[in-house]
């Protein structure tokens, strides 16, 4: 008797308001629904092919397979080989500093503990340390014939590596081309550049708070006068192995590596000043404290 009393007087707990009323919701998701598969079609972006239209890149991969035949053409170059050191003559050079001979880890312990990485600290990453990971991602290790630290079909090595600094001690801020044979930065833009950089990556947040921004190009022409329609699928397994080999030192120095390839390939070639059709921005790597 007295519960059910003390239950009368007790205040009713009020139903939280509803976020969305029920016949709010019956119209407005249709309404939704349709609107994301008119502009999801009106984009074409992430939609099959219809019947009769061509997938570009399951075409190229048909495209680009070896026959006996074409084999025969590739007695013929398509187009002149370019040198594989590219340099910016008349621009300030930095020169790197030996960087550790090990991060410490042995191969397959960087490999166990490599994570993708997406928080940095404020800490600046030293240049010892940042000469380090560029020789590790693609620094030359036979100099008698200079072979590099990534393979590269017929040792024609078509990617370059800009270093886009935001916090390397007594490295100011700026955009940085990796002068592969001496081992150099050269200084390409002075300045800060992560805004910019966050908007080029689709507002992912990486490149505002890493130390830096690893932007590797593709140099399409070295690749393709010798392997001819095959060359942009060996220009992309190489900005593969390379991203793999800064993932691993980096893991080895005990600092923090994302990968990012959704980028805006149009802002990024724009920052680094490239034409996007005979060079181009591939793949983005950023690099920190953790
Ligand atoms: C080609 C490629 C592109 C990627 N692009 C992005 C990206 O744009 N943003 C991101 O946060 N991670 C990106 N990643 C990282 C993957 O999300 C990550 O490797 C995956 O979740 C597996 O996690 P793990 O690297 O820690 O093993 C990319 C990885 C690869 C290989």
């Amino acid at each position: 008797m007295g519960a059910a009393k003390a239950e009368r007087v007790a205040p009713r707990a009020r139903r939280p308001d509803p976020f969305m009323t029920r016949r709010a919701f019956l119209v407005s998701a249709p309404s939704a629904l349709a609107g994301f598969v008119a502009g999801r079609w009106a984009l074409r972006e992430g939609v099959p092919p219809l019947a009769g239209e061509v997938d570009v890149a399951q075409a190229y991969h048909q495209w680009s397979k070896p026959g006996y035949l074409g084999l025969l053409g590739t007695a013929l170059n398509w187009g002149q080989p370019l040198s594989p050191y590219k340099t910016y003559p008349g621009q300030p050079r930095v020169p790197l500093p030996k960087g550790p001979a090990t991060g410490g880890l042995s191969v397959e312990e960087a490999i166990l503990r490599r994570r993708s990485q997406r928080d940095f600290t404020d800490k600046p990453l030293s240049l010892s340390n940042l000469s380090h990971l560029l020789q590790m991602a693609a620094g030359i290790t036979e100099p008698s014939y200079p072979l590099r630290a990534a393979p590269s079909a017929g040792a024609l090595y078509p990617i370059e590596i800009y270093v886009v600094v935001s916090r390397v001690e007594g490295l100011p801020p700026g955009i940085y081309h990796f002068e592969v044979w001496k081992h150099t930065l050269e200084v390409l833009r002075e300045g800060d550049f992560r805004l910019p950089m966050v908007a080029a990556a689709v507002g992912q947040d990486m490149p505002g708070e890493a130390a830096v921004t690893f932007v590797l190009s593709g140099i399409f022409q070295r690749t393709r006068w010798k392997y001819r329609e095959r060359a942009y699928r060996y220009v992309l397994l190489e900005a593969g192995h390379i991203g793999e080999n800064l993932y691993l030192a980096s893991t080895s120095l005990g600092l923090g590596c994302v990968a990012i390839g959704a980028f805006f390939d149009d802002q990024v070639n724009d920052l680094l000043d490239l034409d996007g059709a005979a060079e181009a921005a591939l793949y983005l790597l950023c690099v920190g404290h953790v």
